[in-house]
């Protein structure tokens, strides 16, 4: 018989939440998981020392640190901060027990190539939420006049100089569009980027390269123009507020019902989430240009959501708006389209009571009255958030299990829940990084 793949062992962490308190009070954001990621990537376009602020304290983060330091990066942790000097890169080779570990270590390949002439690194391979194939930054790589074999599972690529290219992207990607913004940033001539992803943390990147040297116009919208330069600075960045860590305790605060501010966060990158916390019913209200407070609504009304590419609703936050519905007046429908397998976390909220089927890439979800604790799995890592938010809500106590996804993730979690009221404690756990590396 196969192995159960959500079999639960009596040593492994897990939290314990114990449901149906309202929390209160203010939350701090840390700094963006996916814009920290890739500008540590970006880093290696330098040949000088990065300077950046911000930087959550997370299990992607650390492991990230040493991919680089695998390249012969030096890395200089900080409080809050981290520094990263690539002068001296040693390889342009990206270890398989390290890639296979992040995914987001593959868009290595475009800074790589652009400053080394080559890279050798490993398919990252599928995940939980689906195959995540690659083939948009490879194609893209060789419309620049990269010479690219994919042999025994490693990427390899070589240009002795990357050349300007207009390349159309046929899925506005976002690690594509992050890797191939940055192979053009040393690269001879102009980069048209055309269907590029709109991101946030894409425009982040923008940015922080910019702010080394480099010429990029158009980041934000669906074309990005970059002309290369021979050579990127050093820099001092600050990396944006993570949107999906603020979306999540938006939920996490809706389906407790509770009033609760958030700081800091750039309200435009919320505007999908927010416009639809408050179609259910929920106000937000802008304190200060960085500051949200939300209120409760006492029901919530249902509504049909369909993930998309930014500016549309992000797929991250499925699993989370999932969790609210589950306790929406009515039938709501989601629609997957980014993602082809990221319902991980319906039939664990079934456990817990919720009424949902699946079709295909769409979940309807009727209403029910209440969610009740049960020992539930995370697969991924906004699966297992959904299933934290979910318990916060839940009559009696809930333990959720795959932790080492949530860890991924959110800085800090257990003590923001914590000191926003949540009682809740993490069992047969070591405690959470606190710092970065
Ligand atoms: N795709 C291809 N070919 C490619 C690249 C992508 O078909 O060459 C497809 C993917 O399979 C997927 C879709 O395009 O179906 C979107 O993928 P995208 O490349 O935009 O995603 P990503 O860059 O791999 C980032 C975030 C994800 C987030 C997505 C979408 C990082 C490190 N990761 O992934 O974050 O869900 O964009 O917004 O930036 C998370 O934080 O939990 C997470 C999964």
């Amino acid at each position: 018989m196969p192995p159960l793949i959500n079999t639960i062992s009596q040593d492994q962490p897990y939290l314990r939440i114990y449901g149906g308190r309202q929390l209160s009070g203010h939350v701090k954001i840390s700094g963006a998981k996916n814009s920290a990621l890739v500008l540590m990537t970006g880093a290696l376009l330098a040949e000088d020392t990065c300077h950046f602020h911000n930087v959550p304290a997370l299990a992607d983060i650390n492991r990230m640190g040493e991919i680089l330091q695998a390249l012969g990066v030096k890395l200089f942790p900080s409080k809050g901060g981290l520094s990263l000097d690539s002068r001296h890169l040693t390889s342009a080779h990206a270890p398989y027990e390290l890639v296979s570990q992040l995914r987001a270590s593959f868009f290595a390949i475009g800074p790589l190539l652009a400053r080394l002439g080559t890279a050798r690194v490993p398919l990252p391979g599928g995940c939980a939420i689906g195959a995540r194939p690659v083939e948009l930054h490879v194609r893209g790589l060789q419309a620049m006049g990269a010479e690219v074999h994919i042999e025994h599972g490693i990427v390899q690529a070589y240009a002795r100089k990357l050349k300007g290219a207009k390349i159309y992207l046929d899925y506005p990607s976002v690690g594509a569009t992050e890797t191939l913004m940055m192979a053009a940033t040393l690269a001879d001539g102009e980069t048209i980027i055309e269907n590029a992803a709109q991101e946030p943390e894409v425009v982040d990147l923008a940015n922080f390269c910019r702010s080394m040297g480099a010429k990029i116009r158009g980041a934000g919208t669906n074309t990005i123009t970059i002309v290369g330069v021979q050579k990127l600075h050093g820099t001092d960045y600050e990396i944006i507020p993570d949107r999906i860590e603020t979306g999540t305790f938006l939920t996490a605060a809706a389906i407790t019902r509770s009033e609760i501010t958030l700081a800091p966060v750039f309200p435009d990158h919320l505007t999908p989430i927010i416009a639809k916390l408050e179609e259910m019913g929920a106000q937000i209200v802008q304190e200060t240009p960085k500051t949200l407070r939300f209120i409760p609504a006492e029901t919530y009304t249902s509504t049909d959501i369909e993930t998309l590419p930014y500016p549309g609703f992000p797929t991250d936050m499925q699993s989370l708006f999932m969790a609210l519905m589950t306790i929406a007046e009515g039938n709501s429908i989601f629609s997957e389209t980014v993602f082809e397998n990221r319902f991980g976390h319906v039939p664990e909220l079934n456990r817990m009571g919720a009424d949902i089927r699946i079709k295909g890439n769409h979940a309807v979800i009727r209403g029910v009255p209440f969610l009740s604790g049960a020992p539930v799995m995370g697969t991924d890592l906004r699966a297992t958030a959904a299933l934290v938010v979910a318990g916060l809500a839940a009559q009696g106590e809930t333990q959720v299990y795959g932790l080492t996804h949530l860890d991924r993730g959110y800085e800090a979690i257990e003590a923001k829940l914590q000191q926003l009221g949540a009682k809740l404690e993490r069992v047969n756990g070591v405690p959470q990084a606190t710092a970065v590396l």
